[in-house]
This record gives C-alpha cells, structure tokens and sequence, in this order.
C-alpha cells in the first residue's frame, strides 16, 4: 500500500534525472543563449519540469474533496458467522485498511472546522477483494432519492453569479425537501462540528446485506463508535479555528498517529432478519431514518485502528478510490435507492477523477489477483499477457457463468413507478427528527440548536425561505420552531 519508488526516495548518492533516467544537468538552471539570452526549446529539463508542473492537479471530488487518511487494522473480536460468511467478519481475522475522514461542501483547500456533515469512508483489503463502507459521522441524510442528489450538493456548494456560498440556498433546498429534517437536526446540533477526527463515531447509514455460510440473509447497519469519546466544538471555536488553522482535523490525525497515539473505534452491526423488512413500521432501506436500538439492539463485531500515516498524502489519499460498488461474497446491498445510485456513482466519477485504470494504482489495487476481462484505456500498468482477452474461450482463462438468484439479491415486482415512499405505516418526514430535537438532546443542546440554526438564517435567508424554515422547524419541534422565531426576530431588528 506504500509504493515507494525506491530510485528518488531520499537517495543522496543517485543524481536527478529526467522522466526517461538521464542524468539532469540542472535543476536550477535554465539553459539560454548568452547568461541573460533567450531560453532554448530543447532544454528537454526545463520543458519536462515546467509542462509536469502545470498538470500537477487533479480534479478534486466533487462532493468531499478536502479530507485525509490514514491506514490500520480491523481486528474481529466476536463471532457473528452466524449472520455473515464474509471471510473480513470471521472470528480473529485481522485486515489491513484505509480510513478517509472528510468534509462535504468544502473544496480542496477549504477549513475543516466549517460546520458540515463529515465523510467516514474505510476501505478494507480483505482475501476477497477490496471492501469498502464509505459512511457518514452521521447515521442518517439529506435525501432519500439519488435523483435529488446532485441538486442537493449544488445548494450546498455555490452561486452560479458570484461563486460565493449561500445560506439562502441551502435553506431553500432543505425546506422544499423535507426528508432533510432529520439530518438537519443533527447538523445544526453538537455533532455538526466534531472536535477532530479521532472525536467522532461513524456509520454506513445505509442499510446493506449479510448472508451466512447457509444462504440465510439479514440486513445490516455498521456503527463505529469512537474509544477517544465523542466530543464537539462550539461555533465560536470552530470558526476561530477555521481562520487560525484550516487544516485543524487534518493535523491532529496525522500528529496523533506520528506519536503513537493511535485511535480507535469499536464496530458493532443492527442486524435485521431479512424478512422483518416487509412489515417493519417504516421503510428501513429509508436513508433518512434509523433503526431504533429498542427494535435492533447494537452487536459487537470488533475494533478497527489507524497506526500508519500516509508518506505521501497525493499518492495514498487523494488518488484513493472509495465506492459502496465495492462488496465481497457474504456482504451485498439493499434496496436502499440511494445506495444503488452510488454503485454507479462512485467509479464513474472515479474513471474522471483519475482514469479509467485507477483500480490499478496501489492505493487501490486489491491484494488478492485479480482477473478481468476489462481491458487497456489510458494508464494501464497491468495487463494479461497473451492469454484470452474474451470470455468464453477455448485457451484455459477462467470466467464465470453463474445462473439463476444471486446469493446476495432480493426479491422485487410491482409496476415501474417514481415514488417518494413506500408502504409502510409510519413512513414520514419529521417524527424521528422530532425524537432526536426533544427526546436526545438536552435543553442545553437544543438552546444551542436554535443559536446555530439563527446564526444561520442572520447569514442572509430571505423569504420566501425564511417563514418557510420557522414552518420546517415547528413540524419537527412547535416549540424550537417558536424559539427560532423569535430569537431571529428579536436578533434581526
Ligand atoms: C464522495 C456521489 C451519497 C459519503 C462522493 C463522490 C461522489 C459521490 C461522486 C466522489 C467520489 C470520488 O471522486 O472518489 C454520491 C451520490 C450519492 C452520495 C451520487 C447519492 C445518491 C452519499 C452518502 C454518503 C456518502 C449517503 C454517506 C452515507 C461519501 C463519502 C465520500 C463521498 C464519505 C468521500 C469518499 C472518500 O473519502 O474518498 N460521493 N454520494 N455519499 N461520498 Fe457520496
């Protein structure tokens, strides 16, 4: 996972040398006709350095570009082969891994401590191939539906005139898409803004699939809880940090690790059994709800642990490729839209982000072989010799032909239709927002709630918006929607 390439780290003996391995003659001189004269096309030095130089940058990703990583250990301490044959699940087993922590709106270079939700992306390199949870530190989202999502990042983002961020916007999308309410309510909380990295839980907020060694399926929520605890910043801290230190929650990872502090988080499922799904009182493929712990209590699985920084942040964490797409045998997904609309997202973006062979970088490359037909395209570094480039063929390459129901798949009928809900009883916008704002957060917590939502809307959100947001508010919660109101109103004259 390290890919150092020996011949230019730190090597005092060797001289520098051109892309091609010729010796340079200088790296700080360009050749010119006379010291002062005009510079010479085929100073081939100069040319290479400046031409590599301007296509140094990448794309950035689009939603949660500025973020870092760092690599560790899942370790499975508990038994759960009952619910999964997934060899990274089995008691004992021990698998490398990659963590990227991250924020969502922000670009490249912005402040980690703005308020925002916070990426949770693991990449594990099981026996089976690459498997990836790419989470949230929150256990819930915006929308339900992968057709808002695009739309749902632009208002968070920025104004087409003049490139500045807009609270109006944000506000306007979220209150026209009520389904936010709930992710909403733990934005605006305490958890909006996590002290560091290190301070926060993370989760798949999806539910996914696990099938045991006897083709049984259940369905599945990861919970990874932080063992440093989970603590937040107030908004007065975290905006002086944003101008102090952009790069806050960057720097404590990688300062934490350097002196061996090394964090941690226990993983513990929800498991579902598979046919509760069907008359459970609400969608649980529903993004934007949780499943109550009274329902599906928490069950340890083990601890995951980041000891190992990366030694070179653009190589090991920019070029890493994240992707829910990325199961191995005893896991699969779930009828969750918006996970099915990140299968197709994520190496989509990742074939334009980085190219189209980016699975063969060594950040991403599986650990175990690999054998595909997919084949050449810009960059390709490895490739199948000779042997059959199709499948089937006569010439001793294997290929695969499975046929009839997948062990990991479900069952699915009806007419084809473009619907905001399913059927199930207790399937709405607001009730478990309303549960988190009165019943979970204290009223120290939720007096803090109205000051950040009012700190918010005093950042320029007008009507229609604006009576629109005190609305929002009164349907999670009449009296924090009331408090909202007045507090902004008592504040805005
Ligand atoms: C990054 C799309 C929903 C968590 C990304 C990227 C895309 C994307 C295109 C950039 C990928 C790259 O260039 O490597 C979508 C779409 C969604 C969606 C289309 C909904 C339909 C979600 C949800 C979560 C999430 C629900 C969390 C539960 C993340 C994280 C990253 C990310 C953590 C950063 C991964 C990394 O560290 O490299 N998303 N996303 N996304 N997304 Fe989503």
């Amino acid at each position: 996972m390290t890919d150092l390439d020996p011949t230019t780290h730190h090597d005092s003996t060797r001289p520098s040398t051109t892309e091609a391995g010729a010796p340079r003659q200088s790296d700080a001189h360009s050749l010119s006709i006379g010291a002062d004269g005009p510079l010479l096309l085929h100073d081939v030095a100069l040319v290479e350095k400046l031409a590599r130089f301007d296509r140094e940058r990448i794309p950035e990703r689009s939603p949660h570009a500025k973020g870092s990583g760092a690599f560790g250990e899942l370790e499975i301490t508990e038994d759960v082969s009952q619910y999964t044959s997934a060899k990274v699940f089995q008691p004992g087993i021990k698998t490398p891994m990659l963590a990227r922590f991250s924020t969502v709106a922000g670009e490249l270079g912005s402040p980690d401590t703005w308020r925002d939700v916070r990426g949770f992306a693991l990449r594990f390199y099981t026996q089976d191939g690459n498997f990836d949870i790419v989470g949230n530190n929150t256990p819930t989202f915006f929308v339900r539906d992968p057709m808002k999502f695009p739309d749902f990042i632009h208002s968070q983002k920025r104004l087409p005139d003049s490139g500045l961020r807009d609270n109006n916007m944000q506000w306007d999308f979220w209150t026209l898409s009520p389904e936010s309410a709930h992710q909403v309510s733990y934005l605006m909380g305490d958890r909006g803004l996590p002290k560091t990295w290190r301070n926060m839980n993370g989760y798949s907020s999806h539910t996914y699939q696990w099938i045991n060694e006897a083709g049984e399926r259940f369905w599945v929520k990861y919970h990874f809880l932080t063992e440093q605890g989970v603590e937040n910043l107030g908004n007065d801290q975290a905006d002086l940090l944003a101008g102090k230190d952009g790069d806050f929650h960057r720097r404590d990872l990688f300062d934490a690790i350097k002196a061996g502090d090394f964090p941690s988080w226990r993983v513990e499922v929800q498991i579902m059994p598979y046919d509760d799904a069907k008359t459970y009182r609400f969608n649980p493929f529903d993004l934007t709800k949780t499943w109550p712990k009274a329902d599906y209590p928490r069950i340890p699985v083990g601890r995951f642990t980041l000891n190992q920084n990366p030694v070179n942040h653009f190589a090991q964490i920019e070029q890493a490729a994240f992707s829910p797409s990325n199961t191995v045998p005893g896991t699969g997904l779930s009828p969750d839209k918006m996970l099915l609309g990140r299968v197709f997202s994520y190496p989509d973006a990742q074939r334009n982000r980085l190219g189209t062979n980016f699975n063969q970088l060594p950040v991403n490359r599986p650990i175990v072989p690999t054998n595909s037909y997919d084949k050449e395209g810009a960059m390709q570094f490895f490739h199948s010799g000779d042997s059959p480039v199709y499948a089937p063929n006569s010439y001793g390459r294997a290929y695969q032909d499975e046929q009839g129901p997948v062990d990991n798949g479900w069952e699915a009928d009806g007419e084809m239709v473009r619907a905001a809900y399913s059927l199930h009883a207790e399937d709405d916008d607001f009730g478990q927002a309303h549960t988190l704002v009165r019943d979970v957060y204290s009223d120290e917590q939720r007096a803090r709630l109205v000051e950040t939502v009012v700190g918010s809307l005093l950042g320029g959100v007008r009507e229609p918006v604006l009576s629109r947001v005190f609305e929002y508010w009164r349907q999670i919660d009449q009296e924090v929607g009331d408090s909202i109101e007045a507090t902004y109103r008592a504040k805005a004259v």
